[in-house]
């Protein structure tokens, strides 16, 4: 396993599709390894392909929060919303790829979402509370979609100020 690099805002590779995944093989196990050990590095409760530069539809995410509590890792292939409740609820949203900048994003409470395990087995799950917004969150990653992207022009151009000075800053620290 290997810690992989996370892509910061903006940046192309955020805002593009990602396509479907076709071959089940170690190579794709060994990225969600990757995946997996990246966001509970960074720390994350979610992290999908895109924001390390590998444009295929995966996504990984534990949003077990308690202290103590045994971890529950889940990685999700090919993902697709099924169905999505009208109730909705309010998260403060955060991003690796958007660091220390949160907001309130709104989403469907509940969603059942579809998907393909690392050995190709199709999987079902109705998701709900913060597993449902985080499920959410990094299913828009593969459509090049992030959470800024619900704000108003305005606090979408702070937030984007502030990351492209923060890459500066990386750049010139090497
Ligand atoms: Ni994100």
């Amino acid at each position: 396993m290997s810690l992989r690099k996370i892509l910061i805002h903006p940046d192309p590779r955020l805002k593009a599709k990602a396509v479907p995944v076709e071959t089940f093989d170690t190579a794709l196990a060994a990225l969600a390894d990757d995946m997996l050990e990246t966001m509970y590095d960074a720390p994350g409760i979610g992290l999908a392909a895109p924001q390390i530069g590998v444009g295929q539809r995966l996504f990984v995410m534990d949003c077990v929060k308690e202290e103590g509590a045994s971890p529950e890792p889940m990685v999700l292939i090919n993902p697709e919303i099924v169905w999505s409740s009208e109730e909705t609820n309010v998260y403060e949203e955060g991003c690796l790829s958007i660091p220390d900048q949160f907001a309130d994003v709104t989403r469907p409470s509940e969603v059942e979402v579809t998907w393909q395990d690392v050995t190709g087995k199709a999987q079902s799950a109705k998701f709900d509370a913060l597993w449902a917004t985080c499920a959410q969150h990094e299913i828009d990653h593969l459509d090049g979609k992030l959470f800024i992207d619900y704000l108003k022009p305005l606090k979408r151009q702070i937030i984007t100020r502030k990351m492209q000075k923060l890459k500066r800053e990386q750049a010139r620290a090497g």
